[in-house]
């Protein structure tokens, strides 16, 4: 049984084997959050305690089982928000203390990671691509449980990015999906820019893209000029997605890997998702498995998947444990 609670979504799965899905219940704050335009901590960590068991008792419900038939407790111990994470922690070691149960910590970026494995075994060596609204990351895992961060971002997340540029444009929170979907509409007639694409290395920029954006809602405004929201949403995620392939490209070519996996909340991205089919075109010995758009977001399917991955190399959490909201590979 796995948990998910470091950001803004509840949830409680039963995962067989690691790579089957017997139940999973979400529930979602995003509501309560959009008036404000981002997550309120206070806010997350209240709806997680209220959801937390309910799910948990959901989770065994459909999936027709008892603690009795569990092998095992895992949850994500960070990275997030402290009071958030802390719910789902406390909840997972008060069930696995009173059912005498092993606990198992994962970390958050390696439960979107583990989510290829839903789809078919995931084989090492392995390059996953990890974007979420935290974090922009390419993670090399020469074998299994072995993490090692080839490439970061210096400053903003590309899922964060797509949040702000959001907010200026009006939009509502989370805004990577709508923009997504207006980039569809649009043209590419805005001139944005791609930093660090041809530096030699594995990371990443996402703020002058973001500023740059800013500056030219902001100057149009001053002019009385308006500014086709569409197109602006082409040109500016045909920035970000000629990045973040561009990136992909330079890492698959410094390490062949067996298996390349894009996952977190922006591999729901359509462009991105088509960008890399077509790069993966070049990579014919390495398949490419993108997480499914219905597990891309935060869930504790994926969390399971870790938890397999992590109990099966030893890991135990003591009744100690605690959240860690900095929590890295
Ligand atoms: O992985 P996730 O659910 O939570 C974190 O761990 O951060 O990712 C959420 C992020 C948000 O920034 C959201 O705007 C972005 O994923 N996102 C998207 C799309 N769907 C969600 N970004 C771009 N295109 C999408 N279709
Ligand atoms: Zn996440």
């Amino acid at each position: 049984m796995a948990f998910e609670s470091s950001a803004d979504e509840t949830s409680v799965a039963i995962i067989r084997d690691g790579n089957e899905i017997v139940s999973l219940e979400t529930a979602t704050q995003i509501k309560s959050h959009q008036r404000f335009g981002g997550i309120v901590p206070e806010v997350a960590s209240r709806h997680h305690i209220e959801q937390v068991t309910l799910l948990a008792d959901a989770a065994l419900q459909d999936a027709d089982v008892t603690y009795d038939d569990l092998t095992a407790i895992t949850v994500t111990q960070g990275p997030g928000l402290v009071g958030a994470l802390l719910i789902g922690v406390t909840a997972a070691k008060t069930i696995a203390w009173a059912h005498n149960l092993p606990l198992v910590p994962v970390i958050h970026l390696a439960g979107h990671i583990s989510a290829a494995n839903f789809v078919e075994p995931i084989q090492y060596p392995a390059l996953a691509l990890m974007v979420s609204g935290g974090h922009t990351e390419l993670v090399l895992m020469r074998e299994e449980y072995d993490y090692l961060v080839i490439g970061d971002t210096r400053d903003d997340a590309a899922g964060e990015c797509y949040d702000k540029v959001g907010r200026t444009m009006g939009l509502k929170y989370p805004s990577g999906k709508i923009i997504d979907e207006m980039a569809h509409r649009g043209e590419d007639a805005y001139d944005l820019p791609r930093a660090m694409l041809n530096e030699d290395n594995f990371d990443f920029s996402f703020s002058g893209l973001k500023s740059a954006v800013i500056n030219l809602m902001h100057n149009a405004e001053q002019r009385g000029e308006s500014v086709d929201l569409d197109n602006l949403a082409t040109s500016f995620q045909h920035a970000v997605v000629d990045v973040l392939v561009g990136k992909t490209e330079r890492a698959l070519k410094a390490y062949p890997v067996k298996s390349f996996i894009v996952a977190g909340g922006v591999a729901a991205n359509q462009g991105l998702r088509d960008g890399l089919n077509e790069l993966m075109q070049q990579f014919p010995d390495t398949r490419y498995i993108p997480v499914p758009i219905a597990l891309a977001g935060d869930n504790a399917a994926m969390i399971g998947a870790a938890g397999d991955i992590a109990y099966r190399h030893g890991k135990r959490g003591e009744w100690d444990l605690n959240a860690n909201p900095a929590l890295e590979f």
